[in-house]
């Protein structure tokens, strides 16, 4: 399975653009992040499993729809993943949270673990990684390739913008991965920016530079 779902909401296209803005300051560009995160939320746990309970309405006794399984688990790929994370769990509040951190060695430019705590049974838990830009792809398939490794089965990919060429390198490594965005960007720069995209995310939802 390839899955590459771009948000087409009206009210995400807005937000995106407002935030695509360089002049947007950062108290803005943060909280916009965190209303999309809700929309690509939505979308990416559009096929969870559902079972039933019996619940006493009111009325009368009901078999109602309820999530199965066990608790999802977001993992924010650090630091910018951490913008997305408050939003998705205002939606998801009874979710596990885990956190990768990666860097890229200068020398090798491969992604280099520095932490990693991520919640117990991954094996049996929807997983859905969050990271805003899907730029070479190169740090996003290094933490789901760790997530694979401590037992995850079902992963999904959420993301702010994706450049085609870290969707494609996704789709190569981690053909089961679904892969949630608010737009699909044109290209890289030759510092493997996404253009037009939105600069670094993380300078911008943090104020750093
Ligand atoms: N990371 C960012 O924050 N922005 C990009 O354009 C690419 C990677």
């Amino acid at each position: 399975m390839k899955k590459l779902t771009v948000v087409d909401h009206p009210l995400v296209q807005h937000k995106l653009t407002l935030m695509r803005e360089a002049g947007t300051p950062t108290a803005v560009f943060r909280q916009l992040l965190r209303e999309i995160s809700q929309f690509l939320a939505y979308e990416v746990t559009r096929e969870l499993p559902l079972t039933t309970k019996t619940i006493q309405t009111p009325m009368q006794e009901m078999e109602a729809p309820t999530l199965a399984g066990k608790k999802l688990a977001l993992i924010s790929i650090l630091r910018a993943g951490n913008g997305l994370l408050d939003g998705v769990l205002e939606l998801i509040p009874s979710a596990r949270v885990g956190f990768v951190g990666l860097y890229r060695d200068e020398e090798t430019l491969q992604p280099v673990e520095y932490y990693f705590k991520v919640p117990d049974a991954l094996s049996e838990r929807v997983v859905i990684a969050v990271d805003p830009m899907l730029a070479t792809g190169n740090s996003a398939i290094a933490a789901i390739t760790k997530l694979k490794e401590a037992g995850a089965k079902d992963i999904r990919f959420l993301c702010l913008l994706a450049a085609a060429e870290g969707v494609a390198a996704m789709h190569e490594a981690h053909p089961d991965v679904e892969i949630v965005t608010a737009a699909l960007d044109a290209k890289l720069n030759e510092h493997g920016y996404i253009v037009p995209g939105l600069g670094d995310a993380g300078d911008r939802m943090f104020g750093t530079k």
